[in-house]
């Protein structure tokens, strides 16, 4: 695998970039020294993060159910800065609260089509660029002593997925939110296998709780009585985690640092079992 030395600035592309989760990452990226892609089905929030980065970037509308417009985002930060080391793929919705028995089939078509259809289409034509760039080798010093390390340290990007708590765990009235989610940790797992060789690295976070407006429409959905497990009583460190946090190990998962870790989905639950 010929590899290069990376003496550029990485790029890196978030989607659900103009809120919440993605808009801390997005935020993190760009203080990490990464130029950022920040995209969103909503153009003006994505416009809003662009603007507070401090590095060069572009906001993106896209719509993560549909392929032409996936495609048409990364044609545009390939036009842009040329390659797409690193994608957050944040994007989700919560969907509607309500028993499976009376949960609308189109509600349920719809969170699909956000959360688990988006993810797959994002990690389609992500990979497909990744998979034309050349393999990278950001701190070749670093491993000069481990000739195995080095020579499979090339990479030629890393994506990380937002899946849930509610991936791993069911919880009631949430029926496709929990389905999109566990469905994401499939598809990171059959991504991060299919192109490990590729030099691509493929993992996920779930986060449990975290301060954005999606808690804060869900809390709202809620009967009064289940709205305390969500806020902070329902962690054993006392609250819910901020944005930044779920960020930070985005970006550590996406980063070089972690060269063996793929396939993996990475819990964030503030102690909770
Ligand atoms: N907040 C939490 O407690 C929490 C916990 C676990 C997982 N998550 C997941 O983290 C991710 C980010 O969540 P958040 O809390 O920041 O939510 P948020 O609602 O604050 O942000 C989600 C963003 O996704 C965008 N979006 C929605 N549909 C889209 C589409 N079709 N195409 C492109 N963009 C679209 C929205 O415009 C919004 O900017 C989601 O996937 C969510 O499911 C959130």
């Amino acid at each position: 695998m010929a590899t290069s030395t990376n003496t550029r600035k990485p790029v890196a592309l978030v989607t659900g970039g103009g809120s919440g989760i993605g808009r801390a990452t997005a935020v993190r990226f760009a203080e990490l020294g990464y130029s950022c892609v920040v995209a969103d089905i909503d153009e003006q929030s994505a416009k809003e993060t662009l603007g507070m980065l401090q590095t060069p970037g572009i906001a993106v509308q896209v719509d993560v159910t549909m392929a032409t417009s996936v495609e048409a985002m990364v044609t545009a930060a390939v036009q842009r800065f040329g390659r797409i080391d690193c994608a957050f793929n944040g994007a989700g919705t919560e969907g509607s609260y309500a028993k499976i028995v009376d949960y609308p089939e189109e509600e349920y078509d719809r969170v699909m089509g956000v959360n688990a259809k988006g993810v797959w289409l994002c990690l389609k034509y992500e990979i497909a660029q990744m998979l034309q760039q050349e393999p990278v080798v950001s701190d070749p010093a670093r491993w000069a002593d481990k000739p195995d390390v080095c020579r499979f340290r090339g990479v030629r990007g890393s994506i990380v997925s937002a899946s849930s708590v509610n991936g791993l765990r069911g919880v009631q009235c949430l029926s496709p939110y929990c389905a999109s989610k566990w469905a994401i940790l499939g598809i990171t797992e059959t991504a991060a296998v299919e192109y490990a060789k590729d030099g691509i690295r493929v993992n996920a976070v779930c986060p449990a709780g975290t301060a954005t407006p999606m808690l804060d429409r869900f809390c709202e959905m809620l009967p009064l009585h289940l709205r305390g497990r969500e806020g902070p009583k329902g962690y054993p460190l006392g609250r819910v985690a901020a944005p930044e946090e779920i960020a930070e190990a985005v970006c550590w998962l996406c980063s070089d640092a972690c060269p063996f870790t793929t396939g993996e989905h990475l819990k964030i639950l503030g102690g909770r079992m």
